[in-house]
């Protein structure tokens, strides 16, 4: 099934008579889950007006490269991260040729030039000018890095000729946005994750925990999904939404999640370990609440089980990759990690940074295994969970 759940889709809307269908594209982005921001370009905003995208996005709509408020923060350069997508609906004769020249002359062409998302063009324009030569040799320009045309329909057109150059349906062109994210590179590959933070009881009403929020995990979850992967997630304690599509599962304590884990991990082929799981448990939890009484208080702390390493060791061992979230001689303890627990590859965060890691929204890895040391630049989790399954799909599949 397609789906653009938590993606964020940029749309520029230029100069095309079509421009009047924009609001409905975005609206079909948005069914199928996607969040869109809009661009429109000059041109765009002469068929279309900036209210009716404003209100059907929800979102405030982005026309001007040389906006001082919002170049205070760099936005052209947030919105190119920001994207997971840009879409280009309709698509100009000019603005092709802006892009085929690598031009940066409005805020539309300069967010493509400064943007790492997959790239969708949906051309619109009177039949004559999309069989010029001109064009064509343009969109071939485009076509051969990468950046995905969306072929205008046939039939009648506004000027009133007939051809090649209505822009596609709205639905065709959401759907071809959701098959960007559709590899099937793991179908029938089944996936193990854990993630978030274990709990450890101290007494009835307090524990010991960490900051793992579990987005990490859930991104990792997203693009195992994206890749046609069957996955299990066996969660602690989290503060983001889990994909209704994996079978997820709970486990509070580190002993619980062990137990979990070793329940489902038969017929796995690959095992994540994503989870913040803590390496001591409380030895003797309180039966009741303890109470405050001004002396100073010892809790005796004793190690619990290595989940990472004890599916390393098993027979059947799936594929394993750890995380290593370190302060200190990162890159250094990571790799004594990856031999001391045999595992295939781990992903070193580095949580003394406060901008990613815990709780944030971005992050910045690296990526070790015995043949490969990447790193992995700050971006979103999600984009950094796509590069993590790209490469282990690569290197390790
Ligand atoms: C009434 C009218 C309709 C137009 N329709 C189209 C069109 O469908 N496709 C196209 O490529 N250009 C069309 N143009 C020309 C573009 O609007 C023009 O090239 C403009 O500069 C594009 O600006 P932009 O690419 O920055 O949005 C039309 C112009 C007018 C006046």
């Amino acid at each position: 099934m397609l789906s653009l759940t938590n993606k964020r889709i940029v749309i520029g809307v230029s100069g095309s008579i079509a421009a009047y269908k924009s609001p409905d594209i975005v609206r079909r982005l948005q069914d199928l889950g996607a969040e869109v921001k809009v661009i429109l370009t000059d041109g765009g905003a002469k068929f279309i007006t900036e209210l009716a995208l404003q209100s059907i996005s929800q979102n405030k709509v982005h026309n001007n490269l040389w906006d001082k408020e919002a170049e205070l923060s760099m936005g052209h350069i947030e919105l190119a991260k920001w994207a997971d997508a840009i879409l280009i609906a309709p698509a100009s004769a000019n603005t092709i040729a802006n892009i085929s020249s690598g031009k940066a002359c409005d805020l539309l062409t300069s967010v493509i030039l400064a943007s790492d998302a997959e790239l969708l063009i949906a051309p619109a324009m009177n039949q004559q000018m999309y069989k010029s030569n001109a064009l064509q040799d343009n969109l071939n320009t485009i076509k051969n890095r990468n950046v995905e045309i969306i072929d205008p329909e046939y039939g009648d057109q506004a000027c009133g000729d007939i051809g090649q150059g209505r822009l596609a349906s709205s639905s065709e062109i959401a759907e071809q946005v959701a098959r960007k994210f559709t590899n099937n590179k793991l179908t029938g590959k089944k996936v193990l994750i854990t993630l978030g933070a274990t709990i450890e009881a101290i007494d009835p009403v307090r524990y010991i925990s960490n900051h793992s929020s579990g987005k990490m995990g859930s991104a990792l979850v997203d693009a195992c999904i994206e890749s046609g992967a069957d996955v299990t997630c066996i969660y602690g304690n989290i503060s983001t939404i889990l994909n209704n599509r994996s079978n997820n599962i709970s486990a509070n304590s580190a002993e619980q999640m062990h137990t979990k884990v070793m329940q489902n991990i038969k017929n796995q082929d690959v095992f994540i370990a994503c989870a913040a799981v803590s390496d001591y448990r409380v030895k003797n939890i309180a039966h009741d609440k303890i109470k405050k009484d001004n002396l100073d208080l010892t809790i005796e702390l004793t190690p619990n089980k290595d989940i990472l390493a004890d599916v390393c060791k098993l027979e059947e061992k799936p594929i394993c990759i750890g995380f290593a979230a370190e302060t200190q001689n990162t890159i250094e303890n990571a790799q004594k990690k990856l031999k001391n627990k045999a595992c295939d590859a781990i992903i070193l965060n580095d949580v003394s940074n406060d901008d990613f890691g815990f709780n944030s929204d971005e992050n910045e890895v690296y990526f070790l295994s015995k043949n490969i040391n990447q790193k992995i630049a700050k971006n979103s989790k999600y984009k950094v969970a796509k590069k993590i399954i790209k490469i282990f799909i690569k290197e390790l599949l």
